[in-house]
């Protein structure tokens, strides 16, 4: 990314050599979604690894994605599960998903992945309610609607269960959201919510390197 010094971009890679290796699968998917035309927006190797380590430190069984785009992320996570765990991941955009219905079959992981199609907002009541907890929920989707997605999220998490969220440092733009980045003014209001609710313990962790300057959010459900 062009924004981080260059010795940011030089160690993030330094670090996923090291620690975040992809695999031929995780490649495949890549090059699939470049092929489809998909936005480059996907999480980098580390944070990738980063999410997986965190899936499996909380010793996750089942697991909530928003923003499925081509399933890289999806992959990551998936991989954190034991062989009967379940990953429910939401997306609205019916292109990305058939790409990452793809990625995921190639990957060996379909089986215990479900992707279901359509807004988040309106699918989110049908995968949430009567449902079993998840343990970790991973917020990726449209920025904007953080804070509902947010509300809706605490109905359907476990005592211990981890909440994280993307994008929630935007080059520093929440510091100062102007009106005409309803995301930005959105993330900031995701950030205050998730700060000030007493039935979590939460940080963010700021991040720069190859995704440029932004942060994610990581909730412990009391
Ligand atoms: N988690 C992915 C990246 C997600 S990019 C990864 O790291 O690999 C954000 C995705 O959210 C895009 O695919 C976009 O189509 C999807 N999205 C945008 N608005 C949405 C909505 N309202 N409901 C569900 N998905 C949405
Ligand atoms: C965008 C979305 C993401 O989830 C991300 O990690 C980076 C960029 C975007 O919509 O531009
Ligand atoms: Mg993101």
């Amino acid at each position: 990314m062009t924004d981080a010094p260059d010795l940011y971009n030089s160690i993030d890679r330094y670090i996923d050599e090291l620690f975040a290796v992809e695999d031929e699968h995780l490649k495949a998917a890549l090059k699939a979604c470049r092929s489809a035309g998909l936005p480059e927006i996907q999480v980098s190797p580390g944070q990738g690894k980063l999410i997986y380590l965190l899936a499996k430190i909380v010793g996750a069984r089942r697991i909530l994605e928003l923003g499925t785009l081509g399933g890289y992320s999806t992959i990551w996570l998936a991989r954190a599960l034991p062989a009967d765990g379940r990953l429910v991941t939401l997306e609205s955009e019916t292109k990305h998903a058939e790409v990452a219905r793809a990625n995921l079959t190639r990957a060996g992981l379909i089986d215990r992945v479900q992707i279901v199609i359509g807004p988040a907002l309106q699918t989110l009541p049908q995968v949430v309610d009567g449902a079993e907890p998840f343990d970790l929920v991973f917020i990726d989707a449209d920025k904007v609607n953080y804070p509902s997605y947010f509300a809706y999220i605490m109905r359907c998490v476990r005592p211990g269960a981890l909440i994280l969220a993307d994008n929630v440092i935007r080059k520093g733009k929440v510091l100062a959201p102007r009106d005409n980045d309803p995301s930005s003014g959105a993330t900031r209001a995701f950030n205050a919510m998730i700060a000030a609710d007493q039935r979590l313990e939460a940080i963010i962790l700021q991040q720069v390197g190859v995704k440029g300057h932004d942060g994610l959010a990581i909730a412990r459900v009391k």
